[in-house]
């Protein structure tokens, strides 16, 4: 049982951290306890060796003038002396000296069996060391303007992220950070009322609202009367005239309804908390930061200096009106002291960086973020391009509307199902032999299409820009979602196919233990789940668990070529071991936004 909590799972790189630093420290007692900490890499194409450790040769070239090694000249002779170390440890099997000084170290097969046992009768809960609040700001697109794909981006990425940190035990905030504030109210508002008098009981749908935005934007730019009016409409709205606020509140409402629907084809939840939320503070914030003494005026607006940046934070404009710099400031502020959060999480395209820069450290000088007790981090990622690596638009050159994208690829997934039932039937392929039901068809497309959307984002390095490449994302062969979900049918076939009725049943009268090299290569994977995720969340770094799922389903196909499942005198073992990858792999595929399909 772990200490952390009753039945949890356990990171195994803390373990064998643990054990390997007590065998350097028997193979060198003279070192001093707290000098080092072992580093380690885990290694995924090797049968034997499960991880590998640079360390010794750190601790050789710290170390080596002060004569702590005897008569051993090189790194590779330490390392040589630590594996050759007999230790006590139920963790590890085997550790070998190998090039450079490097040690490659093999899990004991005891320790596997057990932890797959305990996993297979607890389930998977993580172990998690200290609860933190977690505000994850994701999403957010601006009122009156379509969601684009930057915003799908973020929208993906968020939910996932959010999904991980509660799987580990986190208290999460999803936040929607809408622009539903800015002065382009005031122009909107203007032409709103100008064309649409009578707009409360004739009410523009989202297509006319984006025209509408686009119009009223050039009538700003080139008319300068519009402009005057227009400047005096967010001044209005400001100060809450109730005919503005009326006008503000429809156009919300509206594109409120158009992103929602993205929001429910996805899976995504998600708590407004748009710009306007923080109006009735942003006064008091404008004061404090002057009672702080870190606002300068300059040419009529005030703005507050962090030391390396050029640009200013700028909290009041020349006319007076707040932006988006101010919000962000109350934001941070509310998140922190009111919310409590302890990480504040901010996920928008790389372009933002500095915005977050300058926010974060203007909060830093406030005194409200106070690291490393708060912490305040911006997941930037690159921009999605079209397929030929371009801008993405449309062959019209407009740009592209996000629920066409998502009917695309349902549209694509369907074709390619229908196909490969069909090669199905005519034996190409392995048969599970089930029949979709016209209903079962769509909605495996609808799981197949999104989920092929979703992953191919996230398994991105999130920096890079990326190509929207439906071919791509819907390769069967390649680290896709459809390649994972084929992989989960065909698992779930097999152990259909044991006939078993209950898992629980049969999992409480049955023990795991390996009788091939390849169930302990799969086995070992399976055990990494811990801390991969642990690095995902540490690192925002939700490719690699995209990298982990898929290798898991990798080692699966190459175990499927090396062992028999079914009708061997090893059935019963491995099927737990099936069941066990099947627990894991649900609960990743979850965690990473796909819906899997049963049957096909
Ligand atoms: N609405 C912004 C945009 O579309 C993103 C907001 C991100 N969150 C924040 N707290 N600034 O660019």
């Amino acid at each position: 049982m772990d200490q952390i909590g009753v039945n949890t799972l356990r990171s195994v790189q803390k373990l064998i951290k643990s054990a390997m630093k007590t065998r350097v420290l028997t193979a060198f007692p003279n070192l001093p306890q707290n000098s080092f900490e072992i580093q380690l890499e885990s290694i995924s194409n090797n049968l034997n060796f499960e991880y590998k450790t640079p360390t010794v040769i750190r601790i050789f070239n710290q170390f080596k003038k002060q004569n702590l090694f005897g008569d051993l000249k090189t790194e590779v002779e330490v390392a040589q002396k630590v594996a050759s170390t007999e230790c006590q440890d139920n963790v590890i099997q085997k550790v070998e000296a190998i090039d450079k000084g490097f040690l490659n170290i093999q899990l004991n097969d005891k320790f596997i069996e057990e932890e797959i046992n305990a996993l297979l009768v607890n389930g998977l809960k993580f172990p998690l060391e200290k609860k933190q609040k977690v505000a994850v700001d994701f999403s957010s697109p601006n009122i009156a303007k379509e969601m684009h794909v930057g915003h799908l981006r973020s929208t993906i990425l968020g939910e996932s992220l959010c999904r991980i940190l509660e799987f580990q035990g986190q208290e999460v905030v999803r936040i929607n950070h809408i622009g539903d504030w800015g002065t382009q109210f005031g122009m909107l508002i203007n032409h709103l009322l100008e064309e649409y008098p009578d707009y409360q009981t004739n009410r523009p749908a989202l297509k006319e609202l984006e025209d509408l935005y686009k119009e009223a934007k050039k009538k700003f730019d080139s008319n300068e009367e519009f402009k005057v009016k227009s400047q005096q409409f967010v001044v209005k709205l400001q100060a809450l005239d109730p005919i503005c606020i009326d006008a503000w509140k429809m156009i919300c409402e509206l594109s409120r309804q158009e992103y929602n629907k993205i929001y429910q084809r996805l899976n995504v939840k998600i708590t407004e908390y748009g710009e306007s939320y923080y109006n009735p503070i942003l006064n008091e914030i404008v004061k404090e930061c002057e009672a702080k003494g870190i606002v300068e005026l300059d040419q009529g607006a005030k703005i507050i200096r962090v030391k390396g940046e050029k640009v200013p934070l700028m909290i009041v404009k020349k006319d007076g009106g707040y932006n988006y710099d101010t919000t962000d400031m109350a934001a941070a502020k509310t998140r922190i002291l009111e919310w409590k959060c302890d990480r504040l999480l901010y996920l928008t395209d790389v372009g933002q960086w500095n915005h977050f820069k300058l926010v974060f450290e203007g909060a830093k000088l406030m005194g409200w973020h106070q690291p490393p007790n708060t912490s305040m981090e911006h997941m930037g990622f690159g921009l999605v391009l079209g397929p030929d690596g371009k801008k993405f638009k449309t062959r019209s050159g407009d740009t592209v509307k996000l629920i066409d994208l998502l009917d695309e690829a349902k549209e694509r997934a369907l074709k390619q199902i229908q196909q490969r039932v069909q090669e199905n039937q005519q034996g190409k392929e392995f048969s599970t032999g089930t029949a979709l039901s016209p209903e079962e068809f769509e909605t495996a497309a609808e799981r197949m299409g999104i989920a092929a959307i979703k992953y191919y984002d996230l398994k991105q390095n999130r920096i890079s820009d990326y190509n929207f490449d439906y071919d791509k994302m819907l390769d069967p062969k390649g680290n896709t979602a459809v390649y994972l979900m084929y992989s989960y049918v065909r698992m779930l076939s097999i152990l259909r196919k044991s006939g078993i009725q209950d898992f629980e049943v049969f999992k409480a009268d049955h023990k795991f233990k390996i009788t091939h090299q390849h169930e302990r290569h799969l086995a070992a994977q399976l055990l990494r789940f811990v801390d991969v995720l642990q690095s995902v969340t540490d690192q925002l770094a939700i490719n690699w668990l995209c990298d982990y799922i898929y290798d898991i389903c990798v080692k699966i196909a190459e175990a499927y070529n090396q062992y028999r499942i079914l009708n061997d005198e090893h059935t019963q073992t491995r099927l737990l071991l099936c069941e066990a990858v099947r627990m894991v792999l649900l609960q990743s595929f979850y965690l990473v936004g796909i819906e899997p399909i049963e049957k096909i």
